[in-house]
């Protein structure tokens, strides 16, 4: 069997970058490991920048997300019991789109599917080989025999724990990493969102964020251990702890409902350089993972594959790969601004368990001026909204 790009990973990436070709006329096979319900299903962050949901309805596959995506025009920040509004359209002219990752994907697999290219779900033994020569081959199995396809390029779209980026040589990537103390719980309710927009908060007790999916159901995070047992977690106390880091002294706190799902996400800062091998890309988390404070994990996958489309169109068309040879710069450029924003957000946000007071105080000082300067408060907004692709 024979494709133009074979792609590793349904995630956001490796299906975003599907659509994009096929509507350059690129040909590609994309391969999951997992069961497309398991994909779907699968809760994530839910925030997409401006430019990401520009590309999706550019791409054709943004009419359910122009229909039921909740437009923001601004988040809370919120400390010593009160809240803050940072007013993103006003600052930036930008907004930011609410809507599941899990829609996103379903989305993205429902237009795979009406191109009538290929997209195989629990193939199982993916591997990658002939990784430095003109005709990179990827093997794996599927309904029970071993498939071999001979590709023009590999997207390695199959997130941090995939097979791609260690199938690269040793010594080839230098990977830079900062894992966080602490990790995230993380609830879906079946309760009216309180606010209409997302509320960050910090407290004496640690990080809270209150998050939507639609006009019925809440999501809400709190700090915890990084280590942290969910069994200890019952759902009284997630919401009894949830209130007295959220609750502000204007009598706002989240609405109380059923728990949906519960989860805990570790928090880790991760990048390797470069992003490609050859004839193999990285793209998406599979290069990449920011911590989930800066809502930046899916709008970069999403960056990446256009990059990635951009250059491999373009060599298809003048045969010159002068633009592919520059994904992995051109990305990495964007990355680690998202890197260095993400990273802020969450030290600016988080209890540091160390025992010494200075940076609360810090950190309550560092809030106090980013919303009462407008010039701070800018530059979080336009890192928030999206910094320009390229
Ligand atoms: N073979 C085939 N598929 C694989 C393999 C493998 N060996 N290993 C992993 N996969 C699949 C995973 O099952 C997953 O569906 O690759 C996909 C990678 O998708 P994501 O993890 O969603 O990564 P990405 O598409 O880069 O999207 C990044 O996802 O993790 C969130 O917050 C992150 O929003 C960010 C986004
Ligand atoms: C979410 O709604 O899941 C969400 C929102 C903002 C974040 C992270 C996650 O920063």
């Amino acid at each position: 069997m024979r494709t133009q790009v074979g792609i590793v990973g349904a995630g956001p990436a490796g299906l975003m970058l599907a659509q994009i070709l096929h509507l350059h006329g690129i040909d590609s096979v994309v391969l999951e490991c997992r069961s497309r319900e398991y994909v779907i299903e699968r809760v994530r962050a839910g925030v997409l920048e401006q430019g990401t949901v520009d590309l999706m309805i550019q791409s054709g596959v943004g009419e359910r997300l122009a229909r039921e995506g909740m437009r923001h025009e601004g988040v809370h920040l919120a400390f010593l019991g009160a809240r803050h509004r940072v007013d993103f359209v006003g600052l930036t002219g930008k907004a930011i789109t609410v809507y599941g990752q899990n829609e996103v994907v379903k989305d993205l697999i429902d237009a795979r599917r009406a191109t009538g290219r290929p997209l195989h779900f629990e193939v199982e033994g993916v591997s990658v080989h002939a990784l430095d020569s003109n005709t990179p081959r990827i093997r794996y199995q599927s309904g029970g025999q071993e498939h071999e396809l001979v590709c023009d390029f590999i997207a390695g779209c199959d997130g941090f724990h995939g097979i791609c980026r260690p199938s690269i040589p040793a010594g080839v990537l230098t990977a830079y990493e900062r894992v966080y103390p602490f990790a995230w719980l993380g609830i879906l309710a079946q309760a009216a969102p309180a606010s209409e927009e997302l509320v960050y908060a910090l407290h004496e007790r640690g990080f809270a964020l209150f998050s939507m999916r639609s006009p019925r159901v809440t999501r809400l995070y709190l700090q915890c251990a990084a280590d942290e047992d969910l069994e200890k977690w019952p759902d009284e106390r997630i919401w009894e702890e949830l209130i007295t880091r959220l609750a502000m002294r204007d009598g706002w706190k989240p609405n109380v409902g059923p728990v949906l799902q519960k989860g805990i996400t570790g928090m880790r800062s991760f990048v390797v350089e470069p992003m490609q091998y050859y004839r193999l890309f990285l793209a998406g988390d599979a290069a990449h993972i920011v911590p989930p404070t800066g809502a930046k994990g899916l709008n970069l996958a999403v960056s990446d594959v256009l990059l990635l489309s951009r250059g491999l169109a373009h060599s298809y068309q003048s045969g010159r790969r002068d633009l592919l040879d520059r994904y992995s710069a051109d990305c990495l450029r964007r990355v680690w601004k998202a890197q260095r924003f993400s990273w802020w957000m969450t030290s600016m946000l988080h209890r540091q368990d160390d025992g010494n007071p200075f940076d609360y105080r810090r950190q309550l000082a560092e809030l106090d001026y980013i919303t009462s300067s407008r010039a701070a408060m800018t530059s979080l907004a336009e890192n928030y909204v999206g910094l320009p692709i390229d």
